[in-house]
């Protein structure tokens, strides 16, 4: 009875105040999270791995579209560090964006705290650390983002939800490693000029394949991943490719699945046995069993590679007690057009919502003028004799100064706005450089990738999702846009390039700040594949960009007294 009219009182004041704050503050999450090195025992060996709050892979963030994020990250890396957060637009602040570009790293024993709101997104992203090579041993996670109650989704509403975070591994003891397997030896490795070895594995959730005798499974069975369901329910299976190097192909045998959003877009409910998911990429899928209440495998392996490496966890029915049985569903493993075919039906629900209630078909993207065309051509290089990767011919090198603060504070002689051009410089010597393209605050752009090299590549953009609007085999020419799909592309922010071909995107660059645009496979990145999106107006105003936070790191050129 006190609480009821506790409640009702606190109802009346809440109603009092929202006279004076009209806009209710979005709900915040703090999270601590200290960064160490540790022991990683898989596949028989232990190897040194980055763990946050000593899991691996690190906690995941479970939010809802508008919250506030608050994360203070204690760095006891021996080196300076950066998490990123893929697929996060950060409106309005790159500042909060986790690359070198952005931000100053963190140094050893120090902490900083991000904060940043997930403002206007639903979906399935995560986080990686973008410092060096730090990505191969760990530090990442899953960003899920929840729709608010008062949004309604476009798709059966599921009884739960699992998250199924892919990576390649490399094993110790691995015989190409002659060294030890840390840090500075890989890198090492790739400074000299050499490519790193195809992973050793694959692993779920930081957990190597379930798939072995059974003998063995009870052995290692705190390793074998299990999903309880329920038969007769639907479950939603957000799956995220955090490899370094592998796209992978996604399955559960027995069931089909339901694709029902790609980093953030709703799309049209097909209907898939298998699903290609490319290096920085994440999708959610939904199945419903009406089958045999069995188990079933759940099961990633890689495409492209020789040899295929598989894993596989677990899907396990309420009340089954019939273990998963081999043989494993197929998979398409070179088959490059089959992938192509699946990526043009990937496409939006024009008439289902996204974080906001109106349809996500309502901003007529294929309508808008293109302003301008920048095709970026990846090639590798040698670069005083080593080898190396450019895009146009530049391959980029972190500047000790954040592009961003050297903006900020006008600090010349740190990026220039001439250094790369917008088509690709066939013949010229590449050579290293910092690329940064300059583009004014809502320009509409075309950027096209073209692939001459003969390994799928995977782009990413920081700040902004693109609308894929094609693919194809070949050399890109204007005449490709005769072929363009306008009307219901997804929006993501990875996109994959097959070897010898292009795809195209269209991009409404609507938020201020110095993006990053990057090759998600990690070793080329590390060694050049990248390049930053300046976008910009003259005016200062909080409504465009916020000022720089009170907790901004100085370093390089910018170092403070
Ligand atoms: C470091 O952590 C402390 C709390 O442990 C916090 O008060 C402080 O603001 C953090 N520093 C930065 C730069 O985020
Ligand atoms: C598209 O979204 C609508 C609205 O939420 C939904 O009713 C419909 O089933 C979806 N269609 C497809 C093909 O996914
Ligand atoms: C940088 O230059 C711009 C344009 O000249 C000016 O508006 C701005 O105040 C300068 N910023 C700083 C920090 O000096
Ligand atoms: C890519 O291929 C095209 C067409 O064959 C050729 O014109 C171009 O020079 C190639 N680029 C590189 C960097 O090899």
């Amino acid at each position: 009875m006190r609480k009821a009219i506790f409640l009702q009182f606190l109802t009346g004041v809440l109603a009092c105040l929202s006279v004076f704050s009209v806009i209710a503050e979005d709900p915040y999450r703090y999270y601590t999270w200290t960064v160490t090195y540790g022991t990683v025992s898989r596949l028989g060996g232990h190897q040194q791995g980055i763990l946050i709050n000593g899991l691996f892979p690190g906690p995941p963030i479970e939010a809802v579209t508008n919250d506030n994020i608050i994360v203070n990250v204690i760095n006891k890396l021996d080196e300076p560090f950066l998490i990123t957060w893929n697929g996060v637009k950060q409106r309005r602040t790159s500042w909060q964006d986790g690359v070198l570009g952005t931000n100053c790293p963190i140094p050893q024993n120090t902490n900083w705290t991000y904060k940043f709101q997930l403002k206007d997104q639903v979906g399935t992203y995560n986080y990686f650390p973008s410092t060096q090579m730090h990505r191969v041993f760990g530090g990442y996670g899953a960003l899920n983002i929840a729709a608010r109650s008062v949004i309604s989704i476009p798709y059966p509403i599921p009884a739960q939800e699992f998250t199924i975070l892919v990576s390649d591994w490399q094993k110790f003891s691995s015989t190409y490693y002659f060294f030890l397997f840390n840090l500075q030896a890989l890198q090492k490795r790739l400074d000299d000029g050499h490519a790193l070895p195809v992973p050793d594995s694959l692993l779920i959730n930081g957990r190597p394949n379930s798939h072995c005798p059974l003998l063995v499974k009870k052995i290692i069975f705190k390793w074998v991943l299990m999903y309880l369901i329920i038969s007769g329910k639907t479950y939603k299976f957000r799956v995220s490719n955090l490899c370094i190097e592998t796209s992978i192909n996604f399955r559960i045998q027995g069931h089909t699945m339901t694709l029902v959003e790609v980093e953030g877009a709703h799309t049209l409910q097909e209907v898939y046995e298998s699903i290609d998911v490319h290096v920085g990429q994440s999708v959610a899928v939904e199945i419903t069993l009406n089958g045999s209440p069995k188990d079933y495998y759940i099961v990633a392996s890689s495409r492209f590679t020789k040899p295929i490496l598989t894993t596989t966890a677990i899907l396990h029915y309420d009340g089954s007690h019939t273990p998963p049985s081999l043989p494993l569903p197929i998979a398409p493993t070179y088959h490059l057009h089959w992938s192509m075919k699946q990526a043009r039906t990937i496409r939006t629900n024009l008439t289902a919502n996204a974080a906001r209630p109106n349809p996500q078909g309502s901003f007529h993207y294929g309508q808008i003028r293109v302003v301008r065309t920048i095709v970026l051509e990846n090639t590798a290089v040698k670069i005083n004799g080593k080898l190396r990767y450019a895009v146009n011919g530049i391959s980029y090198v972190d500047p000790s100064t954040p592009l961003k603060l050297a903006d900020w504070y006008n600090i010349s002689g740190v990026f220039d706005l001439k250094t790369i051009k917008d088509k690709p410089t066939h013949g010229a010597l590449a050579k290293p450089g910092v690329s940064v393209i300059g583009l004014t605050l809502h320009d509409y752009v075309e950027i096209v990738f073209q692939n001459n090299d003969t390994t799928v590549q995977s782009w990413h953009l920081d700040g902004s999702s693109f609308y894929v609007v094609g693919y194809g085999g070949g050399q890109w020419t204007t005449d490709m846009k005769k072929k363009y799909n306008l009307a219901d592309a997804v929006s993501r922010h990875t996109v994959q390039v097959y070897p010898s071909s292009w795809s195209a995107v269209y991009v409404s660059l609507d938020n201020k700040g110095m993006w990053n645009l990057r090759s998600a496979i990690w070793s080329r990145r590390y060694l050049g594949q990248q390049l930053y999106l300046r976008v910009w107006n003259n005016e200062h105003s909080v409504y465009t960009e916020t000022d720089v936070p009170p907790n901004a790191l100085y370093c390089g050129k910018a170092k403070r007294p």
